[in-house]
């Protein structure tokens, strides 16, 4: 096989209960793996001292040490070790405290093997990652000892202050749009060219795309159109580099000098002096920066070139960093979902709520002509809305029956429990205050700020409409579904009072034109 070219790699399991030490061990062993197992925290400290672990599994409820616990003394050892949590039982706690105490990933139990698998594979990619960009870190500081050594103190100075600048610049960026457009704009300053340009080639876009330009002759006011995604047509731009100098750069992913023109070297006439550099995202060219002089005395020269593929490099240090950011939220996000939908498969009647709830949402929002942001912010809000019953004890949540007083009192906290939770891990600040509106009605006598009409957040007045719908149209553990004209006539009386007139008119268009029960019968929005 070809797992035995290489090391294997090693995951330790730790569970107080034998039968799935044994059982996974036995699959990952198949799988090519080595494996360890422990019955306690301890013991698995007493490995982790002596072997090297490239994994590690691990349950939470054990005695002598919790799994939690035992992830923190990990982590204090070896913060890049992937440790994954697996429970039966999640709680609030435990959740934050997972994503605290640095754990990876979390399954909920029963877990499935091939689960595991992907998941091993995921967190072994992003540990490979993250030691790559500690290798590419030093790699970068030994050419910078090269350089000390084989220049003058002034150049050195100078130096390694348009480096350090470099680097400062693409640290506080937030997203890949401005990541080009600082790019070209540093790589202007420090080449003195006249032109630059940032062009995305990769395996989607076969030809060289421009997504941003500076220039000397316009970095006063540079077009906002051209440092957004909005594409500047090439026949606009005489003096471009042409396709073909560009694709043998990017097929010999070797940064490109041509100091002087000279006839045959595949320079258009009108530029003097250019460079080419590939941008690589994990080995693979994903796009180039390019800088020209089309006038003046100025020539490229080797210096200009390091300083510009440092710059390349630089720049795709910061998106590969936005990508790793915008995984670790998604993976936050279905996580927290992960939550949501273990406390309604506890509970026949709820199961899907939310997902059903987060389509109507939409559909209704696309009624109300709502943006796409709006519509993004819908679907996360729509999903987790009701994480707050995480925090709601199972005797009351699952209870068939009437609640008495005080057991409502208790349900009533969702909101704000589910506004916390987004509160604590700070983030999220919108889809916050939806969570925590989405039982408040339009004439103020919700919960729980009790606010009223255009106090009460747009598109928690849409996800009200949405949830009470759902909520009468399923079947629930003390009554049947109701009749779909019953349900109609329930929100229209609540116009004014429960729901915004301006939702309740928009449900009503969309119920007639046949999109809600669509959506409700085939989970598909048209
Ligand atoms: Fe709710």
């Amino acid at each position: 096989m070809h797992m035995d070219s290489e090391k294997k790699q090693t995951i330790l399991f730790v569970d107080d209960e034998e039968s799935i030490l044994s059982v996974s061990s036995e699959y990952f062993q198949r799988k090519g793996y080595q494996t360890m197992t422990a019955r306690t925290g301890p013991e698995a400290l007493e490995i982790l001292a002596n072997v090297t672990i490239d994994c590690c599994f691990t349950d939470i409820n054990m005695p002598q040490m919790n799994g939690l616990e035992l992830a923190e003394r990990i982590r204090s050892q070896d913060n890049t070790m992937p440790v994954i949590v697996m429970t039966g039982y999640p709680s609030l706690e435990n959740a934050i405290q997972t994503i605290k105490n640095g754990v990876v990933d979390f399954l909920i139990k029963p877990v499935n093997l091939r689960q595991m698998e992907l998941c091993v594979q995921r967190v072994m990619q992003q540990r490979k990652m993250f030691a790559e960009n500690v290798l590419l870190k030093k790699e970068v500081e030994g050419k910078q000892r090269l350089q000390k050594l084989n220049q003058e103190l002034l150049v050195k100075v100078k130096e390694l202050n348009i480096l350090n600048k470099i680097m400062k610049k693409f640290a506080d960026i937030s997203s890949s749009t401005d990541v080009f457009k600082r790019a070209v704009d540093m790589a202007l300053g420090i080449s003195h060219a006249d032109d630059t340009h940032f062009y995305v080639i990769n395996e989607a876009v076969q030809e060289p795309v421009q997504v941003s330009s500076s220039s000397s002759a316009s970095t006063k006011s540079i077009d906002p159109a051209v440092s957004g995604r909005v594409l500047t047509p090439p026949a606009a731009d005489a003096k471009r580099l042409s396709d073909t100098l560009i694709m043998e750069v990017v097929s010999d992913q070797i940064p490109l000098l041509i100091s002087e023109h000279a006839g045959s070297n595949g320079l258009p006439a009108e530029i003097r002096s250019a460079m080419i550099v590939p941008l690589k995202i994990r080995h693979k060219v994903f796009g180039v920066i390019t800088a020209t002089v089309n006038q003046g005395e100025k020539r490229f020269a080797e210096k200009d070139l390091y300083y510009l593929s440092f710059l390349a490099q630089s720049a795709a240090q910061a998106i590969e960093n936005l990508a790793l950011y915008e995984n670790i939220y998604e993976n936050l996000f279905a996580t927290l979902y992960a939550f949501v939908t273990a406390v309604e498969a506890r509970d026949l009647y709820t199961r899907q709520h939310s997902s059903r709830v987060t389509g109507l949402s939409i559909v209704l929002g696309r009624q109300l002509g709502c943006s796409k942001e709006q519509l993004d912010i819908l679907n996360f809000a729509g999903h987790l809305h009701d994480i707050g019953k995480i925090g709601i004890r199972d005797d009351i949540l699952l209870k068939p029956g009437r609640l008495t007083v005080d057991e409502f009192e208790k349900i009533k906290e969702h909101p704000v429990i589910g506004a916390n939770i987004l509160d604590q891990l700070g983030l999220w600040e919108k889809e916050r205050q939806i969570i925590r509106a989405h039982h408040e009605r339009f004439d103020g006598s919700g919960y729980p700020d009790g606010i009223k009409q255009q106090d009460i957040p747009f598109l928690a007045r849409i996800l009200s409409v949405a949830d009470v719908y759902d909520a009468m149209a399923s079947d629930r553990a003390y009554r049947k579904k109701m009749e779909d004209a019953l349900i109609i006539k329930i929100i229209n009386e609540g116009d004014g009072t429960q729901f915004d007139p301006d939702v309740v008119a928009a449900f009503n268009q969309a119920y007639n034109s046949g999109r809600i029960t669509a959506y409700m019968k085939t989970g598909e929005i048209e």
